[in-house]
């Protein structure tokens, strides 16, 4: 049947040509070669580190405390902006996790459905036609992806190795820094796994004051460190709240992905413009949701426990990836570990890209990993792979052994 729908699409999703396009994005090229890739080796399981959430369900008393609230009248309607007891655990939680105190928990935090929609409503609350937003590369591309549907720019800043994966403020020309209204940071960081220091916060403070710039510290997978790394808040750093706020999501650090809770901590400012965006755009997150949120929050040694596994896991990882010649070191927080792509196999294969070197891990050997080629050429496992316990740990990594053992990879 003809239809006139196909001519009234937004050319911010690709006007009349929405939906035809024939370039695969990277996500759709893994699934594809996921199931391609079972499908031609039947009798082999797939080793799936690719995956960016938690492979466990969330603690019993979380789940028993939705319960609860669920059957509770004055839970039934709509939350709006949010309920006080949420707010209130928020500040709790923010003072015995990351030391930080003293934010009024009515004007100075907010919570959101999960952080990715409050990473998309923050641009709506600041960007005008023209405007820049300066975002981490590689990296979680919501904000500026909402930023350029809204007119504005992004100015990519590039994470390197050799700069510890953290952005070069002072590389931001003249005038882009004048254009600038937000600054995306993402620590600690996905993809690189890597952490900021609190010298790195108050350079971003200094930045952002000197340049009248908003910063968004997005904190999603904050509390999740290791080997005596404490948990660092934007928040704790003198001067962070007057130029911006940090999102924090119960999603990796409550394994509470699909329940959709997180929310905003900071300039009060902020906290009110992103409160009137938000407002237009939802209702505000389910109370016996906030309420089970809340139980959450105040059970941080929950998100010590996960950590606690992931660290473990890290630590294989590691080690077998090194003794099969890849390059690479625990990071100090997070799920994930980026490693440099191998070039190609010796008599065998090119990589010319990481994309290439993960597809070719999915085809012939069914292991799963995300590709980056924004800046070099890396791959990022994740240990948030399916494992009962240490030794479905151990046997999985045996096996990973095995199935690269026999590899020789050329590294140029
Ligand atoms: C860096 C980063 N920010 C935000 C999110 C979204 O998290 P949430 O579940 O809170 O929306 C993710 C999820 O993968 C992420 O990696």
């Amino acid at each position: 049947m003809e239809s006139y729908i196909q001519e009234q699409f937004a050319e911010r999703i690709g006007g009349n040509r929405f939906g035809q396009g024939t370039v695969l994005y990277k996500f759709e090229k893994i699934k594809r070669a996921k199931r391609e890739a079972l499908a031609a080796h039947p009798g082999l399981a797939l080793i799936d580190m690719g995956v960016g959430e938690p492979d466990q369900m969330a603690d019993a008393g979380i789940v028993r405390r939705l319960y609860d609230e669920a059957r509770k009248w004055e839970n039934r309607d709509y939350a709006d902006n949010g309920i006080a007891a949420f707010q209130e655990a928020a500040a709790a939680y923010l003072e015995k996790v990351y030391g930080v105190s003293g934010l009024d928990p009515r004007t100075e935090i907010i919570h959101a459905i999960g952080s990715k929609p409050a990473l998309a409503m923050l641009p709506q609350a600041f960007i005008n036609p023209g405007d820049v937003t300066l975002m981490t590369v590689p990296g979680y591309p919501v904000t500026g992806t909402m930023t350029r549907w809204l007119g504005g720019e992004v100015f990519p800043l590039p994470l390197r190795e050799e700069n510890g994966f953290l952005p070069d403020l002072e590389a931001v020309p003249e005038a882009i820094r004048r254009r600038a209204k937000l600054l995306y940071l993402n620590y600690p960081n996905n993809p690189t796994g890597a952490a900021a220091t609190p010298e790195f916060y108050a350079r971003v403070v200094a930045f952002a004051r000197a340049n009248r710039i908003v910063v968004i510290q997005d904190c999603a997978y904050g509390a999740l460190t290791f080997d005596g790394h404490p948990p660092l808040s934007f928040l704790s750093v003198p001067g962070a709240r007057e130029v911006g706020v940090e999102i924090h999501s119960l999603s990796k650090a409550f394994n509470m992905t699909g329940w959709r809770l997180g929310f905003l901590a900071g300039h009060e400012g902020v906290i009110k413009a992103f409160g009137a965006v938000k407002d237009n755009n939802d209702s505000g997150q389910f109370k016996a949701i906030q309420l089970a949120g809340a139980y959450a929050l105040g059970h941080p040694e929950l998100t010590a426990q996960t950590a606690a596994k992931y660290s473990r896991r890290h630590d294989l990882l590691v080690r077998t990836l090194r003794d099969l010649g890849f390059r690479t070191q625990k990071p100090k927080a997070s799920f994930y570990l980026y490693v440099p792509a191998p070039a190609g196999v010796k008599d065998g294969p090119r990589f010319d890209t990481a994309e290439d070197f993960s597809q070719w891990l999915i085809r012939e050997k069914l292991i799963s990993t995300v590709p980056w080629d924004d800046v070099g050429r890396y791959v990022r496992f994740s240990v948030t792979f399916l494992a009962d316990n240490a030794e479905a740990e151990r046997r999985i990594m045996d096996d990973l052994r095995t199935r690269l053992g026999g590899v020789a990879f050329v590294w140029a």
